[in-house]
């Protein structure tokens, strides 16, 4: 038997294989379908109705669980039959946690549907030959993402290919490719097919259109796509964790407080509260009547920050913001105090 037949007969034993332990869950047509929402436009189609994931471990499978979640035809690629097989094992659950009773983001026959939309392969070719939209997900070592795109690019010359990286350059992963214009980074946050975030970034010969797709599409599968407008280490949120992380391992280094105690400052004080409004929008509320210039101006201010990026930036964002979210002091102090009351509930807290 030649290796592709092979491959073949494996890819088809793995598929049977997802489909009859969907039919071992025994999933039941759920009465109350809450169904995972499209973000298209009325009479729109999407931007790619099917994608390829490249890799298939913790972020792959995650990557994965989203694009089907949201309708799209997805094939899994991995050299690695057991992380394959431990992947798949991983998608059957969370699918079983999202629409268990209590849960209920899908229904169980939408669930059933999902795992039906995948395909699992172990042939490069098979994977990314007919792609239009390729999410990469191997480990995060340079050397190994630019062999990856050589190997794409031996396939295919068209499709999108959108890097997870969360550490690495974009534009050195796309420094040898014959392509580069279609290479862009989309890096997103474990559990992917949960946590909304997905930050994307230019390298420096990725076009313009590839960054409008690759956008579009993640508004499409339910991300909160946000752009950068310039490489950086760390992206976005990394940036951010990493500064908290400072402060934290500070403290505990100089012995102000035990670790419980820090992790119970940070959920029960303004980590909740920064989750649910931004960094940003709290310093608005902050301020009162007089906003974010209000308050940034209130106790001094540090010479090295730009001032007005920050207060125009914030005032944009505040008429900007939707309605469910709030634009007025009073609608956010609404919304602030619907999410702090359901999480602390959720907690146990209240
Ligand atoms: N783990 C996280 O929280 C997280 C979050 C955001 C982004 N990322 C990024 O996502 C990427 C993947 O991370 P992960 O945590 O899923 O790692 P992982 O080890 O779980 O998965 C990597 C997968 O790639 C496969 N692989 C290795 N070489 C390959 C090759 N040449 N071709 C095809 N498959 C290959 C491995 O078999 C493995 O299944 C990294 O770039 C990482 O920085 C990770």
């Amino acid at each position: 038997m030649n290796s592709a037949v092979r491959n073949l007969k494996k890819e088809r034993q793995l598929r049977q294989h997802s489909s009859n332990n969907l039919l071992k869950l025994n999933l039941l047509a759920h009465p109350y379908f809450t169904g995972v929402q499209v973000y298209l436009k009325p009479g729109g189609k999407m931007t790619f109705n099917k994608a390829t994931v490249y890799g298939g471990g913790l972020i792959g499978g995650g990557w994965a669980l989203n694009f089907v979640m949201h309708g799209v035809e997805t094939t899994v690629y991995d050299l690695d039959n057991e992380k394959l097989e431990a992947t798949r094992m991983r998608m059957l659950d969370s699918l079983q946690f999202l629409s268990s009773d209590d849960v209920a983001v899908l229904s169980k026959e939408e669930a059933e549907k999902c795992m039906m939309r995948i395909r699992f392969t172990y042939d490069v070719k098979d994977a990314v030959a007919d792609a239009l939209f390729i999410q990469e997900n191997t480990p995060e070592k340079l050397e190994i993402k630019q062999s990856v795109i050589k190997e794409i690019e031996k396939y295919n010359s068209n499709a999108i290919i959108a890097s997870s990286t969360s550490s690495l350059f974009i534009t050195d992963i796309a420094r040898n490719a014959l392509y580069p214009e279609r290479i862009v980074a989309g890096h997103p946050f474990n559990p992917v097919h949960i946590v909304p975030l997905v930050e994307l970034v230019k390298g420096d010969k990725t076009s313009q259109e590839t960054i409008d797709k690759a956008y579009a599409f993640y508004k499409e599968i339910g991300k909160e796509p946000v752009i950068l407008n310039r490489e950086n280490k760390g992206f976005i949120a990394n940036s951010i964790q990493n500064a908290i992380y400072e402060q934290c391992h500070k403290l505990i280094t100089d012995g102000i407080c035990s670790v419980e105690d820090l992790d119970r400052a940070m959920v029960y004080g303004p980590g909740i509260r920064l989750g649910l409004l931004g960094p940003y929008m709290v310093l608005e509320l902050a301020g009162g009547n007089g906003g974010i210039r209000s308050r940034m101006t209130k106790y001094g201010i540090n010479p090295d920050i730009d001032l007005e990026a920050i207060c125009t930036g914030t005032e944009s964002e505040l008429r900007n913001r939707d309605e469910h979210h709030g634009r007025t002091h009073e609608e956010m102090e609404r919304f602030r105090d619907r999410g702090l009351v359901n999480t602390l509930k959720y907690h146990k807290k209240i």
